[in-house]
């Protein structure tokens, strides 16, 4: 799918991977919706993009705004082409900690973000994307999800990211597998450690420590180094139904 020209819908397109995301397709001449439940980042957002850009706040875990959200994008610039889900959030908890157990809510709201999110954002893009003609090899538009490395090496106190990741995950490739005969591609990527406002709770001292288990490069990673992927993601026809780790061979250990 080319990108200039094309209309990109970014969830948690407002800070860290997604703004990278946002910044760099909308840098390579793509239509840019962005969703993000931040009205005060998403507005600072599309303020310095100025146009081919429209913020429209919403909780991706809600269906009626998020019905809403797609509606607008495709009044605004008359299709969607290429979503990305980057809205996420990561708490970490012991299921059995020092503070007591971990609330049921925490869990379910991890997985109501993190996973049923994302497939709600998913299932009503590609029905936007239905509408499209179709493109070489008959391409109408490509799904990109974002997992994490947790999904395979969760950590002490990940149990739930992990398992809302682990989601997101499988259901990559039921989704590519029911999308190819509409020729709309599904593809994840797994991060490992990326420098972006998720990580602000650790202090410098233990982001170097995390940095320093990385094989190579030893450093965590630069959100543009996930936007570039995307971009490729969206450009290469052939990558469909699996996930991609983006992590310098970073394998987490349980701790
Ligand atoms: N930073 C990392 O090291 C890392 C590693 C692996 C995976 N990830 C994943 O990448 C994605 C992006 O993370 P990030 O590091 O850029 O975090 P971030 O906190 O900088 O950005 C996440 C964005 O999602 C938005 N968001 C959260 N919940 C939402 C909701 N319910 N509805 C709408 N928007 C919502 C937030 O407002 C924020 O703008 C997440 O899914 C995260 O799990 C990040």
């Amino acid at each position: 799918m080319q990108i200039e020209n094309r209309t990109a819908f970014i969830t948690g397109g407002a800070s860290g991977l997604g703004e990278a995301v946002t910044r760099h397709l909308h840098s390579l001449g793509a239509n840019v919706v962005v969703v993000d439940r931040s009205a005060k980042r998403g507005h600072a957002l599309q303020e310095a993009l100025a146009e081919r850009i429209l913020f429209v706040p919403a909780d991706v875990a809600e269906e009626e705004s998020m019905s809403k959200a797609v509606r607008l994008a495709v009044e605004k610039f008359e299709a969607l082409h290429i979503a990305v889900c980057c809205a996420g959030i990561a708490p970490a908890k012991r299921v059995l900690g020092r503070d007591g157990i971990m609330p049921l809510e925490l869990f379910a709201e991890t997985i109501q973000v993190n996973l049923v999110g994302c497939f709600n954002a998913v299932r009503l893009a590609a029905e936007a994307m239905m509408i499209n003609a179709r493109e070489g090899d008959g391409e109408r538009g490509v799904v990109i999800m974002t997992s994490s490395i947790a999904a395979r090496e969760g950590q002490v106190g990940q149990a739930a990211y992990a398992a809302s990741k682990g989601g997101v995950d499988s259901l990559t490739l039921p989704l590519a597998r029911e999308f190819s005969p509409l020729g709309i591609r599904v593809m994840t990527i797994a991060p490992g450690l990326f420098n972006t406002p998720m990580m602000d709770s650790i202090s410098d001292e233990a982001k170097e420590s995390l940095a320093g288990q990385i094989p190579f490069p030893q450093r965590l990673g630069r959100p543009v180094e996930f936007a570039r992927l995307v971009a490729e993601v969206i450009g290469n026809r052939m990558l469909n139904g699996s996930v991609i780790r983006l992590d310098g061979a970073l394998r987490m250990g349980p701790k």
